[in-house]
C-alpha cells in the first residue's frame, strides 16, 4: 500500500527552485520517525535535492532513465503502482509534486503537515484531492517561529 507524506503551505505550496519552502525542525523529525525502516519512493528532482541517500530506508527513485545511487530505480511507474498498490507493506511516497500527482489516487493514507504560511514564489504544488472522502486525524501540532503547523493523517 502507498502512503503519501508531504508538507504544504496554505496554497498547497510544496517547493520552489528545486528546494523546500518551509524548514521546520519538528516536521523533519516527524518525517524521519514516520518513514524510518520503510521504503521511500521519490522523483528524480527530489532525489537530486537530497544531500545523500535517506539512511535506514530503502530509497527508490522514479526516473525515465536508469540512474546510479539509489537502492532501486523505477522507470515504469504504472507497472510499479500495479505491483505494489495492494501489498501489506506501507511504502512512503515522499515527493515531489509530479510524483504526488501520480500517486494521489492510489494512496490509502496521506500524512500532510499543514503549515499556516505561504510563498508567492512557489513553483511546485501538492495536487488537490477530495478531503471529504478521508478521515482526518491531527497527530501533532505546534509552532515554529511565526509558523503554526498541524501534522494530519488522512485515511480512506
Ligand atoms: N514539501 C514537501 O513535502 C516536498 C517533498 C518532496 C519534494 N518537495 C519539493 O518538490 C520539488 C520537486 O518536485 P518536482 O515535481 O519538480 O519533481 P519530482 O517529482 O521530485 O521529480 C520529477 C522527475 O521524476 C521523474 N518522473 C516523474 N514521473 C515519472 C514517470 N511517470 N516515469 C518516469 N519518471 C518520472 C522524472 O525524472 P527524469 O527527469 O530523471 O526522467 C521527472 O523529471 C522540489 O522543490 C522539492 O524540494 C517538497
Amino acid at each position: 500500500m502507498f502512503s503519501i507524506i508531504a508538507a504544504v503551505g496554505k496554497n498547497n505550496e510544496l517547493g520552489k527552485k528545486g528546494d523546500l519552502i518551509f524548514h521546520i525542525k519538528e516536521d523533519m523529525q516527524f518525517f524521519k520517525e514516520t518513514t524510518t525502516g520503510h521504503t521511500v519512493v521519490m522523483g528524480f528532482k527530489t532525489w537530486e535535492s537530497l544531500p545523500k541517500k535517506l539512511p535506514n530506508r530503502k530509497n527508490i527513485v522514479v526516473s525515465f532513465e536508469e540512474i546510479e545511487g539509489p537502492d532501486e530505480c523505477v522507470t515504469d511507474l504504472v507497472q510499479f503502482i500495479k505491483d505494489n498498490e495492494n501489498t501489506n507493506e506501507e511504502i512512503f511516497v515522499i515527493g515531489g509534486g509530479s510524483i504526488y500527482a501520480q500517486f494521489i489516487d492510489h494512496a490509502k493514507r496521506i500524512y500532510l503537515t499543514e503549515i499556516n504560511g505561504e510563498d508567492s514564489e512557489a513553483d511546485v504544488f501538492f495536487p488537490t484531492f477530495d478531503k471529504s472522502k478521508y478521515k482526518r486525524t491531527v497527530l501533532q501540532k505546534g509552532n515554529s517561529g511565526k509558523l503554526s503547523y498541524e501534522m494530519c493523517r488522512y485515511e480512506v
